[in-house]
């Protein structure tokens, strides 16, 4: 796919309902008693996987355009599937059904995409591990394929490493099977979607800090859910309304979570135009509308507790460094090694083609802005995020610039180049 320069993008846009909370609302729907009933859900890739994993548990889920309806069978309703549960790309469904298989009464084979082989389980194997868990990594690298033999477990009082709402939520679902009450403590605060939403379906948990507790409950209950707009999503046009001449964008719905929202605070701290208006509540979830103009940015040092506020919007982010005046410092962001790709490497190499100014470090980047960038052939290996990012790059960038695998958009965000036609033809 081919992107050349364009100015003026101007109307309003809506974002897909938020990835980790559709996920969560068919995983959370499955395991409940009765009927959950999903609103504005992201039917991506990743969260179709989701839904594959659960049907070949014996649930039944009806998908109509972005209304899921869940018909749960309960804590303990999960039949054991018939062949291998396979996760495609998406880390957030191996990780999260992990902690789920782990206590269960059955026995299956987890697997995924060449990415998902890739990616570090020994952050889950270890604590369920501790809980008793019996899961093995098939060829002893602590990747997929994982072998899940489900038992009883153990509640464990677990000190994470890393901040991951991925391993966090992993721990306190295998929880929901434990002997008794189950800590997590994260260096610093992860997503807390699943904290908040299990509530709702009648779990025990608290939080405080940088710990979730969770007492085991006899059962869930079927929820109603509205899906937020995913500021993951949202931040391809907060970007492109920032450093495209002559725009105006607003961004409908967009989830505000506090642990979501760290690129507001940055880019507004960058000295970028962007205002938050129609701020409201929906289903327990910060909700408003965001309005970006384009803006003479200044360069930002970003690290410390922010960076999982934002993990999944630094690689735009890094766009956004080469319109900003100065150097932009990202630290403390060694986990964009381990995401869809290496994404450090991966805008790096990406950026520097198109004639960024960029240096890649241990945990983050440096970028020397404000840097021109010309076209480039870039490879998105396979990663949406950076498919995203450079459709954005492209269009602010002399020359032409085409994007290798540009199809893997549809893993979060399947209208994307359509939305991104329509805004510059308004
Ligand atoms: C997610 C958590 C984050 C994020 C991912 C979605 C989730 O991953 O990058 O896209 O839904 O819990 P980590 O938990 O690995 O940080």
């Amino acid at each position: 796919m081919n992107f050349t320069r364009k100015k003026g993008l101007k109307g309003e846009i809506t974002v897909p309902g938020d990835k980790s909370i559709s996920h969560r609302s068919v995983m959370f729907g499955a395991i409940s008693k009765g009927i959950t009933e999903v609103d504005n859900f992201l039917t991506g890739a990743d969260c179709l996987s989701t839904i594959d994993c659960f049907r070949k548990m014996g649930i039944d889920i009806e998908l109509n355009g972005q209304h899921v309806v869940i018909h749960g069978n309960g804590l303990h309703g999960l039949k054991k599937p018939d062949s291998v549960l396979d996760v495609g790309n998406s880390g957030t469904t191996a990780r999260l059904i992990s902690g789920i298989l782990a206590g269960q009464r059955f026995n299956c084979t987890l697997d995924g995409d060449a990415s998902i082989r890739k990616r570090p389980m020994k952050r889950i194997i270890t604590p369920l591990r501790a809980m008793n868990a019996d899961i093995r990594s098939i060829n002893e690298n602590d990747c997929a394929p994982l072998i899940i033999n489900g038992r009883s477990l153990k509640a464990i009082n677990y000190n994470s490493p890393v901040a991951s709402a991925q391993v966090k939520s992993c721990v306190l679902l295998a929880g929901l099977y434990a002997d008794g009450k189950t800590c997590v403590t994260e260096p610093e605060l992860s997503r807390n979607h699943t904290e908040l939403m299990l509530k709702g379906f009648g779990a025990d948990i608290s939080s405080e800090g940088k710990t979730a507790s969770l007492n085991p409950v006899e059962q869930l209950y079927g929820q109603k859910i509205k899906v937020p707009g995913d500021i993951s999503s949202a931040v391809y046009w907060i970007v492109a309304g920032l450093i495209t001449p002559d725009s105006q964008i607003t961004i409908r719905n967009v989830g505000l979570n506090p642990t979501r929202d760290g690129i507001i605070e940055v880019c507004q701290s960058m000295n970028g135009n962007l205002t938050v208006s129609n701020l409201h509540t929906e289903g327990g979830e910060p909700v408003g509308d965001i309005t970006v103009e384009t803006s003479n940015l200044k360069a930002a040092t970003i690290g410390g507790s922010i960076i999982p506020r934002l993990i999944d919007e630094l690689p735009t982010l890094a766009l956004l460094a080469c319109f900003a005046e100065g150097d932009t410092i990202i630290r403390d962001a060694q986990e964009l090694k381990v995401k869809e790709s290496d994404r450090i490497a991966v805008m790096v190499n990406n950026l520097k083609k198109m004639g960024a100014n960029v240096e890649g470090t241990e945990d983050g980047m440096i970028i020397h802005g404000p840097c021109p960038l010309t076209g480039a052939v870039i490879d998105s290996c396979l990663d949406h995020r950076i498919a995203m990012t450079f459709a954005i790059a492209g269009i602010n960038a002399d020359g032409s610039t085409s994007i290798k695998g540009a199809e893997c958009v549809n893993i979060s965000y399947p209208d994307f180049y359509c939305e991104l036609q329509r805004l510059f033809t308004i």
